[in-house]
């Protein structure tokens, strides 16, 4: 390769680990988005001059490209910031999908007795990108609601799924060993897409997110063993570090579920979440609520407000509301901070980025290990949509289907607004002792327009 291309890829290498870095805070995550693409424009241009293009390739990339940006542009500008993670689901299932594809052009390119260091990465790519691909639609038909969020389940299907994993086992070893490829090849893909489609439909709606992430490291992994197959040092590199990002991704966010990857993958989680509702349902209880000029009253007079944002503050889009109300308070000398719980709402970083969007502090975003000490100290817990992250079940109650996972301390505040619209449960679909707390009020309304009034109440106070 020549020396130049080699530096240029040895940049984009550096460029996408600083921008990975930088994205693992808030402050950071804007430039690094910026710093890993400039890294990716780097690591294209110099591949450029590695083609051999007939003019009918450079009409077909040239296609490709404009196809992809405008689809890419147009995705990224129009989607709603809860529609996130199926565009996620949607652009990473492309992306395992275009590994697939040049891994079969590479074994085609090869002829039919490939040496085993040439076709086992493409095979490897093949099967890994298919099941990527497929099980990205289907994780994005869920969230989409375009088919059940509920786990597709029926008696033995893990034993199929097996059977459908050890089938791929050996038409990959056909594939390397036999190398019949047309027939081989064409079955292998066939299955691994089939196994992509079965492994995700048992899987519940709630753990899409879990479950994209893991699917982007598979992309990722594809990616790299497309890089081999390819003798290309920068998809090597890119490849791995999406590898590894999205296997740490993943451990991360089942960890902040309180949940193992394998309950995840395999535990049927939307069940849980059916029996928990049936359970909590048919019995009535009565809980507080207060007008919005009380409820200012309250915090005005207060020195210390912890506001607790969720998945709700995402769906109003009250996200400027709340900045609002924050510098409302501190204009009269409160004391305010964010709460932020590791999976508040449907995406890694979900509250981080759109309070990020109305340009609340950095400072006052607090982490929840940075946080969960204060409350006790606080006059108010200002609940904003959240349900799951401040439901005691987690504590106190085993069998609950987020038993075990780490929650905000909302109810160590003196007193305890609970903003939402009703009392319906938050996603994992059960029933918040909470609400029915002795120092909780009750805020019901629309996100955005109860902290208008709240607002509005603050400042008459
Ligand atoms: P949830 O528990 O889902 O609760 C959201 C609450 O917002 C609901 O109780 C809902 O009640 C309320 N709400 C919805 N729209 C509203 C609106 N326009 N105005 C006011 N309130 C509104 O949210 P959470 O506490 O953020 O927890 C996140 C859940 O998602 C956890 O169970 C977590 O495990 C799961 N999850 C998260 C992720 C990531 S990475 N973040 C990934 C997978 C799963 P009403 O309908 O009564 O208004």
């Amino acid at each position: 390769m020549n020396i130049v291309i080699a530096l240029a890829y040895l940049v984009a290498a550096v460029l996408f680990i600083l921008g990975l870095k930088q994205l693992s805070s808030p402050k950071g995550a804007r430039n690094g988005n910026f710093t890993a693409a400039a890294g990716m424009v780097i690591a294209l241009v110099a591949t450029i001059p590695l083609l051999h293009f007939t003019r009918t390739g450079v009409i077909i990339v040239a296609i490709g490209v404009g196809i992809g940006t405008v689809v890419g542009v147009f995705g990224a500008r129009m989607v709603r910031m809860t529609a996130i993670p199926q565009m996620v689901a949607l652009f990473n299932g492309v992306g395992g999908g275009a590994a697939a594809l040049v891994a079969v052009a590479e074994l085609l390119r090869f002829g039919n007795h490939p040496a085993f260091s040439e076709a086992f990465p493409s095979v490897f790519s093949i099967v890994i990108g298919s099941v990527s691909f497929a099980g990205s639609m289907v994780a994005f038909a869920k969230l989409q609601e375009l088919v059940t969020g509920t786990p597709i389940t029926y008696p033995g299907q893990q034993v199929v799924n097996g059977l459908l994993a050890a089938a791929i086992v050996g038409f990959a070893i056909a594939v390397l060993a036999i190398a019949s490829i047309p027939f081989s090849f064409v079955s292998l893909m066939v299955l691994a897409l089939i196994l992509g489609v079965a492994f995700v439909l048992p899987i519940g709606g709630a753990d899409m997110p879990v479950v994209i992430s893991l699917l982007n490291a598979c992309t990722g992994l594809a990616v790299a063993a497309s890089g081999f197959t390819l003798n290309n040092f920068a998809l090597i590199v890119a490849g791995t570090l999406v590898g590894a990002s999205g296997s740490l991704l993943t451990k991360l966010m089942s960890d902040a579920m309180g949940r193992s990857l394998a309950n995840v993958l395999f535990g049927a989680f939307g069940q849980v979440q059916k029996a928990a509702t049936a359970a909590a349902g048919g019995v009535a209880r009565s809980v507080r609520s207060a007008s919005a000029e009380d409820l200012g009253t309250l915090l005005a007079y207060s020195q210390r407000v912890i506001i607790v944002p969720g998945y709700g503050l995402a769906v109003a889009q009250a996200q400027h509301a709340a900045r609002e109300l924050a510098d409302v308070l501190e204009k009269r000398g409160v004391d305010v901070e964010y709460a932020i719980h590791p999976v508040a709402g449907r995406m890694p970083g979900h509250m981080n980025v759109l309070l990020a969007e109305a340009n609340v502090p950095y400072e006052q975003l607090k982490e929840m290990d940075q946080v969960n000490d204060d409350f006790k100290n606080a006059d108010v817990a200002l609940i904003v949509g959240a349900n799951d992250v401040v439901n005691p079940a987690a504590r106190s109650t085993p069998g609950s289907p987020i038993y075990g996972m780490p929650i905000l301390n909302a109810d160590q505040a003196k007193n305890v607004i609970f903003m939402k619209r009703s009392m319906r449960p938050g996603f994992a679909g059960i029933d918040n002792e909470l609400m029915y707390g002795p120092h909780t009020v009750m805020f019901f309304g629309d996100a955005k327009d109860s902290l208008t009034k709240l607002v509005a109440a603050v400042k008459a106070a």
